[in-house]
């Protein structure tokens, strides 16, 4: 996955690419390096390790120049060493390239490049790069040897490039990997996301595919493979930059938990008018054609795919449309069948997963119409959909997905009602009933959060267990299975989210005295009698039972050895509340146990590879 960020400036631009690599490091961290050009020659310090412990080592603040590239490393290709940290270059150490994506062919180009005598470093994908750029310079421009270098290249990079002997000039290039270019005033900057440069600039351009853009301090320039000019929308992004810091909490995760009453108030705001449902002109769907949609194909993955489960819960029962929900991994691979009738929704929190973005692709191919629902402006998936939704949770920057979710919920639950209101499957009282219930979210949320002490109290008891069962049912399951995700992720116990009566078809048989159980049993028409009965199986085996319930429940409370209140709303809505003990519950285990809770081993907050 990788972070790249770049600066080139008037003035030192050392303090920027290690504020940049900081807010980048979600992406990656195996390993981290910087470059800069002084005297038309490189300087580079590398190493293996988190930016903080690299940083002890070799001091990046000493490293100047008004020129320069930072990377953080998500290993693919070559083990986490040194030599494989980024920067990589060319034999003769003029030529300078970081790198996210994956060089598919780099082994026959690697192969070709030594024959012709090119000498490799590293066992990454990338120093190909380095080398083809270095083989194409000869009398040509830099910018012209990377167009050429790219056009043998196949697979997804988000590229920046440095050369030695011009030290006013960046170069970045994208293809299926995320890059923003940052406008500064003087200097202008090239990263992976957003927040990354949002201390220093808000106005940026996206690039597309095969796209390189040549940035010095006053000019960006953007072109395509083929050398054409390209003019591009400035885009300007309306998140501040406090938004992207921990503002006095110990991690992100535990800032985006407390931000969902503000999170889910930002996602209302100005969408509900006189009982209606607005969406910005982004949205573009006509009501005309969403009065004929027969069917709903929802592509996601991890959180996301759980807030579709959830969505079709309320596109079948109150809108009443068919709905499909799919991992975006799975989907292009399944010959999935859609007609003109369908719409696919993609929803995504950075919009930038690989695995959303060739279902999104595939959809594309068959025709339909595409909906994304996403948190970050202007990424690839809003780009590729007609219409957009956008999720304002801020950015989210811990790995662990959690504003981002509710805030997901939140759209699709408006958008039900949207489409209820225009197919009339809801009357006039029940649309009002749902508006009332979804302002009343914001509020209730902060009463859940009150609940954090007895939340912590089971951290307290239960972090040294090693497994754990989640269990729900209707609405509930998909909130047991992001309850289990959250615990997974962060505090790396294992943990299993099962429909609480299927229990008895198997992993019953694992319930001791030693199991935790979590039961997420908001009081519902439903099934709420029956999961009473699946807690009293659990408990007649002796396993420790938390549970979630509505406030005022009264029968849960004797069967649970610990019950976290949650307050009465809509069923389709609970999960927006219910969902928050079991994200605190996973932070606190993880803290407990000296996690790394906001860059847990092993992910990435975005899955740029397939
Ligand atoms: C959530 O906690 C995860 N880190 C992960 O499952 C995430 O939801 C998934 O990778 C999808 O990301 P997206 O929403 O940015 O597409």
């Amino acid at each position: 996955m990788c972070g790249i960020v770049g600066v080139v400036s008037s003035n030192n631009v050392n303090e920027k690419l290690f504020n940049g690599l900081a807010n980048l490091e979600y992406r990656g961290y195996d390993s981290v390096g910087m470059c800069f050009i002084k005297n038309k020659r490189f300087y580079i310090k590398k190493g293996v390790g988190k930016l903080e412990e690299v940083h002890k080592k070799v001091n990046f603040l000493k490293l100047n120049g008004n020129i320069g590239l930072g990377h953080c490393r998500w290993s693919t290709h070559g083990g986490v060493t040194e030599k494989n940290a980024h920067p990589h270059v060319d034999c003769k150490n003029r030529i300078s390239v970081v790198h996210n994506g994956i060089i598919e062919n780099y082994s026959e180009l690697k192969e070709g490049l030594i024959k012709n005598g090119h000498k490799f470093y590293s066992q990454t994908d990338t120093e190909v790069i380095a080398h083809l750029i270095e083989d194409s310079l000869k009398d040509s421009r830099i910018e012209d040897a990377v167009r050429n270098a790219l056009k043998r290249v196949e697979g997804s990079y988000a590229l920046g490039i440095l050369f030695a002997g011009q030290p006013d000039k960046l170069i970045a290039a994208r293809n299926e990997s995320p890059l923003v270019i940052g406008i500064g005033n003087n200097e202008n900057f090239i990263a992976s996301d957003v927040p990354s440069i949002l201390s220093y600039t808000k106005k940026v351009i996206y690039l597309d595919d095969k796209e390189i853009a040549v940035l010095t301090k006053e000019h960006v320039g953007i072109f395509g493979l083929d050398g054409n000019k390209k003019n591009k929308k400035t885009q300007t992004i309306s998140w501040s930059a406090e938004a992207a810091q921990k503002s006095g909490y110990r991690h992100f995760m535990l800032k985006e938990i407390y931000e969902q009453p503000r999170a889910i108030a930002d996602t209302l705001d100005e969408r509900l008018l006189n009982g209606n449902v607005v969406f910005e002109k982004e949205f573009s769907l006509a009501d005309d054609y969403l009065t004929k949609i027969n069917r709903i194909v929802i592509v996601a993955c991890g959180t996301s795919w759980h807030a579709g489960l959830i969505g079709k819960f309320m596109l079948e029962e109150l809108a009443k449309i068919p709905t499909d929900v799919e991992y975006g991994s799975e989907f292009r691979y399944r010959h999935p069948l859609l007609d003109k009738n369908t719409l696919v929704i993609a929803i995504s929190q950075s919009g930038e997963t690989a695995d959303t973005i060739a279902a999104l692709k595939e959809a594309k191919k068959h025709g339909v119409k595409t909906l994304s629902i996403c948190n970050a402006m202007g990424s690839s998936i809003t780009r590729m959909s007609e219409g957009v939704i956008y999720t304002r949770a801020g950015p989210e920057i811990g790995v662990a997905s959690t504003k981002a979710f509710t805030t997901q919920l939140a759209v699709l639950y408006l958008f039900t009602i949207l489409l209820s209101k225009i197919r009339k499957t809801l009357n006039e009282k029940q649309i009002k009933d749902m508006i009332e219930g979804i302002r009343r979210i914001p509020l209730q949320l902060q009463s859940v959060l009150d609940e954090d002490d007895e939340i912590l109290k089971c951290a307290e008891l239960y972090h040294h267990k090693l497994n754990s069962i989640y269990l729900g049912r209707g609405v509930n399951f998909p909130i047991a299975l992001e309850g289990a995700l959250k615990l997974k992720e962060v505090s790396y116990i294992h943990a299993e989210g099962y429909p609480a009566a299927e229990m008895k078809h198997g992993p019953i048989a694992l319930i001791d005295k030693s199991m935790p159980v979590v039961f997420i049993a908001p009081h519902d028409v439903y099934t709420y009698k029956k999961v009473l009965g699946n807690i009293e199986e659990v408990k007649a085996r002796g396993g420790i039972i938390i549970a979630v319930a509505t406030e005022n429940d009264k029968e849960i409370p004797k069967k649970a050895k610990h019950t976290i209140f949650i307050p009465k709303t809509l069923y389709t809505l609970s999960s927006i509340l219910s969902v928050v003990p079991l994200q605190l519950l996973a932070y606190h285990i993880a803290d407990k146990l000296g996690r790394d809770i906001d860059k847990p081993r092993s992910l990435a907050k975005t899955v740029t590879v397939e």
